[in-house]
């Protein structure tokens, strides 16, 4: 397969951040996803966490940048660093337009905020850098299965469906930049395990605790069969969590690394679709 040249590798070495300025008009159905409460819900509990989310793996890279020496790296390192900035602006403005909606997303996005600067004081810059590794890991897994398998998105308004389609891209960009820093400074593939584990946990747990909060002031109710429903989109036969777990385990390989599934391709096919759908240059192949 003829391979496809990077116009941006000057400019952050393949890792460019892309201004987007969405906006999330009022007239966006509550129910954004299928006019799904469960998967519109469990959606919006993930953005909540994003604006924290992202500054906590800005600053747990930024702590290491002065020690990248290899040029092509610490340019990759300011291509993440403004690729997550840019992250949490926009996710913050899909988060307003929920809580004017109704649900309580400021709640959640406090409580991360609450739970991170505790973590910060507890955890060593080396164990911070470690969990921001096994949370690209996480989102770089569910943005290649979305890159993947576009029915994952069926049903999503348009509009806010260019968030997540670009987000994806840009978290499957930059999907081994916290991991090659580790690797470079810090090396112990025990720790970053461990750290794996401990995410996993939480990042489930987390993840329950957010969704019942904004639930808690749903107008609709979904119900024993909606559950099931949302039970099974997650972890039925076909459930896009269950889809994961060969790639979860593979993170826990002595070898692993995270450019070892190669999705430039897919990337590259979904920058020409979000072109065509923003007009925008930014994403230009
Ligand atoms: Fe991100
Ligand atoms: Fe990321």
């Amino acid at each position: 397969m003829t391979k496809i040249p990077d116009p941006h590798k000057a400019h952050g070495a393949g890792v460019k951040p892309r201004r987007m300025d969405f906006d999330f008009a009022d007239d966006i159905p509550m129910w954004w996803f299928n006019g799904d409460v469960f998967k519109t819900i469990l959606l919006t509990a993930q953005s909540c966490t994003f604006p924290d989310g992202e500054r906590f793996f800005i600053d747990s890279v930024r702590y290491f940048q002065s020690q990248i020496t290899d040029p092509e790296l610490a340019a990759k390192v300011r291509g993440f660093i403004g690729q997550e900035a840019h992250h949490g602006k926009e996710h913050a403005a899909l988060n307003d337009l929920m809580a004017s909606k109704g649900l309580p997303t400021d709640e959640v996005v406090a409580h991360v905020k609450r739970n991170l600067g505790e973590l910060k004081k507890h955890m060593s810059p080396k164990a911070q850098l470690a969990m921001t590794c096994a949370l690209e890991h996480f989102t770089a897994m569910l943005a290649e299965l979305a890159l993947s398998e576009p029915a994952f998105f069926a049903g999503m308004d348009e509009r806010v469906k260019v968030l997540w389609m670009w987000h994806a891209i840009e978290e499957s960009e930059h999907k081994s930049v916290a991991f090659d820093v580790y690797q470079q400074v810090v090396g112990d593939r025990a720790l970053l395990r461990r750290q794996m584990i401990i995410n996993t946990v939480t990042f489930l747990f987390f993840s329950a605790v957010h969704f019942r909060t904004l639930y808690r002031k749903s107008p609709r109710r979904i119900g024993v069969t909606g559950m099931l429903k949302g039970m099974d989109f997650l972890i039925g036969r076909e459930g896009w969590l269950r889809k994961l777990g060969p790639r979860y385990l593979a993170y826990f390989r002595k070898d692993f690394h995270p450019s070892q599934v190669d999705t430039e391709q897919l990337r590259h096919e979904m920058m020409s679709r979000l072109q065509a759908i923003t007009g925008k240059e930014a994403f230009a192949v």
